[in-house]
């Protein structure tokens, strides 16, 4: 990457990661692990651990995990650079000048730049705000009844009315136009030159996770179009993957999100002491933001706008969030607008109470639906009872769906049989049972056939990182190749090839990824739980049934592929032959054997 690999190496065998993350967190021996309190999301039980023999940490919670180097860079906020700089100096290693491989250089760099560029545009506006010429934007802020801790916590600042201040100061710290266009936060015109983007306005700063500003919204104070103007999206902010006030909601220890839909709600829920509030950033609600959230809580409460287009963007949300199966709950803001005006009008304790009293969404999106139908209309009537029905087939569980039949038939005065059958013929039209339309947006539903594919890839991962011996009583069963997922292969490559040769490693195997999402995800394969099995006997069947299902689903993979993989057919002849193989071979995974 940055360093030699060697050189990487060295300093991460050399910063033992217990010894790191103790410096850092609470942890206790635990058998073979550590656990304590995550110190990436909110939790009261310990679920985060770390491996002194895997040199990883994992949290069972949230599913952070990485080797020494994610963790000092997620929880320092730092760069890869700047992680091994730390451990280095650290452990005594010394780090030569860094000979940046051109690509990766152009490319980190550029981030970097553009992540500084915007820094330092957070302190110019931040400073704004402070100054005379500021004053008329930190008078808006204060008649919406922010207080200074807040505008200080959340960074608002001020543009104000010359259209080049930001330009010509940012060039005085040494930036260049390119990277000050590229950041969005100014353009140039042949009329004008280099002109900002933002003025006259008071400035958001939007952050990702680690607080760092990706971006920036700024509202006209007062009336005028647009109200608010955004960033555009650049290579660090990505507007489908990170929400507003996410920095902080996400240590918020509350067992819930709240999700809105503007930046003024997060602010003013967040001074009312409701910490757990974000919202998406000028755009709808995407599957890359539910899956997001899903890192942190496991319910999510909606308080969007209580008129019509924040009532069908609700509903879209409701949507997004079932297909990752995050149990989404809608707060009643009425007789207002938004949870801002709810807070101001009414005041904390009655904002908790809608909290406590927010709508199941499944009956929300029924209540909605019901505003279409004339229930004094017999045949009007019947329509909604059928759309009741469909959107009850929905439900592919059985209980949840009879719970679900009960609660609605009750509800809405439908006979309890009635609705049941009603919902039998829709399921028999429509194949229940199966799931029901695979979403679009490429996220697996819990449970289905392809999440259990990966899931047994994942635990033989585990098994054999915690059990290295046993890779060689299987490795003529198994290889790299038999892993369908890209990113399984690529792991299972590495590791299978450290212990052919004996270097057996796999906290290195994670420092190979330069995307911070895929190092979570290499984390994941190392760190899945293995149920507790009593017995010698049971392990040992466990062991075989795993190893057996991902041989039997590379088979199937591979004979699907017959046609257009030039590989394929050696591997199903080599599968067939190890699945009899194995049908009727024991493996002993008795260390000693
Ligand atoms: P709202 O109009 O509800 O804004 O838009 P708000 O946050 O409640 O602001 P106030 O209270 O009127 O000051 C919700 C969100 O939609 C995006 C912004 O992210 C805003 O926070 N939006 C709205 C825009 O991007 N551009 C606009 O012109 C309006
Ligand atoms: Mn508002």
């Amino acid at each position: 990457m940055y360093y030699p690999d060697e050189l990487v190496e060295e300093v991460r065998a050399k910063s033992d990661i217990v010894d790191v993350i103790s410096g850092y967190v609470r942890i206790q021996k635990k058998g073979s692990s550590y656990f304590g309190l995550c110190p990436f999301h909110n939790e009261k039980s310990p679920s985060f651990s770390v491996s002194p023999s895997k040199q990883m940490y994992y949290c069972f919670g949230c599913g952070a995990g990485g080797n020494v180097f994610t963790f000092v860079m997620n929880y320092e906020n730092f760069t890869f650079p700047e992680a091994i700089k730390m451990l280095a100096e650290r452990a005594g290693v010394n780090l030569p000048e860094i000979e940046y491989s051109d690509e990766i250089k152009k490319k980190e760099n550029r981030r970097a730049r553009l992540l500084e560029v915007n820094k330092e545009a957070a302190k110019y506006f931040f400073y704004q705000l402070r100054s005379e010429k500021g004053a008329i934007g930190y008078r808006y802020l204060s008649n919406r009844q922010l207080s200074d801790e807040t505008i200080k916590q959340f960074g608002l600042g001020f543009a104000n009315k010359t259209s080049d201040d930001l330009t010509r100061y940012l060039k005085t710290k040494g930036y260049t136009d390119d990277l000050i266009q590229e950041a969005g936060l100014a353009s140039f015109d042949e009329r004008f030159g280099m002109h900002d983007k933002f003025w006259n306005r008071v400035i958001f700063p939007i952050q990702d996770i680690n607080h760092r500003v990706i971006g920036f919204g700024g509202r006209v104070m007062g009336d005028g179009e647009p109200k608010y103007l955004n960033s555009p999206e650049t290579p660090v902010f990505d507007k489908s993957r990170n929400l507003y006030g996410l920095n902080f909601a996400r240590t918020a220890r509350k067992n819930n999100i709240i999700l809105c839909e503007g930046y003024m709600d997060v602010i003013a829920m967040h001074q009312a002491g409701f910490n757990q509030a974000v919202a998406s950033l000028g755009t709808a609600f995407t599957p890359g933001q539910a899956n997001l959230l899903r890192r942190y809580t496991e319910e999510v409460l909606l308080a969007y706008d209580s008129d019509g287009a924040g009532t069908k963007a609700a509903l879209r949300a409701i949507a997004i969030l079932k297909e990752v199966d995050l149990s989404g709950k809608v707060i009643n803001l009425e007789p207002y607008k938004d949870p801002d005006e709810f807070i101001k009008n009414l005041g904390k304790e009655a904002f908790q109470e809608r909290i406590d009293h927010a709508e199941n969404s499944f009956f929300f999106e029924i209540r909605i639906l019901e505003r279409d139908y004339n229930m004094n209309d017999p045949e009007s009537k019947t329509k909604f009872h059928r759309e009741i029905a469909k959107k009850l087939c929905g439900f592919s569980e059985e209980v949840e769906r009879e719970n679900y039949i009960s609660a609605i038939a009750e509800k809405y005065h439908i006979g309890f049989d009635n609705l049941r059958k009603l919902v039998a013929s829709y399921a028999a039209q429509t194949g229940l049972v199966k799931p029901v339309e695979r979403p679009k947006s490429g996220i697996q539903k819990k449970n289905v056939p392809e999440d259990n594919i990966k899931r047994v890839q994942r635990l033989l991962i585990t098994w054999i990182t915690d059990e290295p011996k046993l890779y060689h009583k299987i490795k003529k069963y198994i290889s790299a190749g038999d892993f369908t997922e890209d990113l399984y292969k690529v792991v299972a490559d590495k590791l299978f090839t450290s212990l052919e040769e004996g270097n057996y490693n796999p906290a290195s195997i994670i420092s190979s990824f330069a995307d911070e999402e895929e190092q979570r995800e290499a984390a994941a394969l190392f760190n899945t739980k293995l149920e507790a099995l009593e017995t010698e006997q049971d392990r040992e069947k466990a062991f075989h049934d795993i190893l057996y299902a991902v041989k039997k689903n590379s088979f199937d993979y591979y004979s699907t592929r017959l046609g257009t993989d030039v590989e394929a057919l050696n591997k199903v002849i080599e599968g067939k032959k190890a699945l009899e193989e194995l049908g009727k071979t024991h493996i002993s995974i008795d260390e000693s054997q």
